[in-house]
């Protein structure tokens, strides 16, 4: 049975791939040179599409029964201006949109589609500690998952189980937040944000590819699904932990003005606080590999 990537090429689907098990594994990417320079082996088949150019047409006579879609702009290069929040809206909306109607057109829709969304689907919860039932919040990153959640959603009509990881703040090497903190941090000029305070929502990138091969495989999972550690922590403690991993000290407290400088908009969700917690997942079953952040942490540096 074949399997379907989208954002393969991406810091967690080089990871999923890396870690999958599956005979057959068709890419997806705007750029098949670039991606089977990335991916060699590891993938079966890379498929050239553009998801917002137009609907996906997969190669002939192979049915994916598996779907996997983590495409997505990255929110963290940038500023958010307007061309940039549409591109972040459409690559993840539109995508996931025309990724379906062309899954849908091949009149064999699969048994399962995994796609990536995020806490920021809960906007700044402060304190309160957030399940899977927590009210969703209205923000331009919060209303981008929502619609991305409805998008996906769509395939239940047509007997396909949905299952959509509302990931937290990846930590791993080759990417993602790390990637961008670590020389600050190498070069003792880390620090926290602002007061601190705020709570931090992250999870290994060995974890969110556990947990999507977790619910790939186990049927009785279905629909949204905090992909975070059970332990979230607040950001002076996460700032702690990654200081003492470099040996650093760490008492420059990031100004939100000077993050919004660089940063713009984005840097608003910098300042969140974000206490998830994986409620059905650990309720189902899924045991993480990192649930401290000491230890995930120390692996990624
Ligand atoms: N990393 C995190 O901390 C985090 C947290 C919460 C949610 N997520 C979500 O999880 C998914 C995977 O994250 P990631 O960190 O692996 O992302 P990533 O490294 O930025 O990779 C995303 C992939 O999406 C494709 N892509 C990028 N811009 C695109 C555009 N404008 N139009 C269409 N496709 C585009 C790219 O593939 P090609 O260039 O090959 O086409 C890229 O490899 C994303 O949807 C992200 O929003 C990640």
């Amino acid at each position: 049975m074949a399997l379907l990537v989208t954002g393969g090429t991406g810091f967690v689907g080089r990871r999923f791939i890396e870690n999958s098990n599956e005979n057959y594994i068709g890419a997806v990417s705007r750029n098949p040179i670039k991606a089977r320079q990335r991916l060699g082996d590891a993938v079966t088949e890379v498929v050239g599409w553009d998801p917002t150019a137009s609907q996906f047409q997969g190669p002939a006579g192979v049915h994916f029964d598996k779907v996997v879609n983590l495409m997505g702009e990255s929110i963290a290069e940038g500023r958010w201006t307007a061309a940039k929040k549409k591109l972040i809206r459409d690559s993840r909306v539109l995508g996931t949109r025309n990724l379906i109607d062309g899954l849908l057109a091949s009149g064999k829709p699969p048994s399962v589609f995994v796609s990536a969304s995020a806490i920021g689907i809960y906007g700044d919860p402060g304190e309160a500690i957030v399940d899977e039932t927590h009210a969703l919040d209205e923000n331009f990153a919060a209303s981008v998952c929502q619609e991305w959640e409805e998008e996906a959603n769509r395939l239940t009509d047509h007997g396909t189980r949905v299952v959509c990881l509302r990931i937290g703040i990846v930590l791993g090497d080759g990417g993602g937040a790390i990637e961008k903190m670590l020389p600050v941090f190498k070069l003792g000029l880390g620090g926290k944000l602002g007061s601190g305070k705020q709570w931090m929502s992250w999870a290994h990138v060995d974890d969110i590819s556990g947990m999507i091969t977790w619910a790939l495989g186990n049927p009785d999972v279905s629909g949204p699904i905090n992909a975070t550690a059970p332990n979230p922590v607040r950001n002076a403690e996460f700032t702690r932990t990654l200081a003492r991993a470099v040996n650093r000290p760490a008492f420059l407290p990031a100004p939100k003005f000077a993050l919004r400088m660089v940063f713009g908009e984005f840097a608003n969700s910098l300042f969140f606080s974000q206490r998830i917690v994986p409620k059905v997942a650990l309720d189902q079953g899924y045991e993480f590999k990192y649930p401290n952040l000491a230890e995930a942490i120390a692996d990624v540096v």
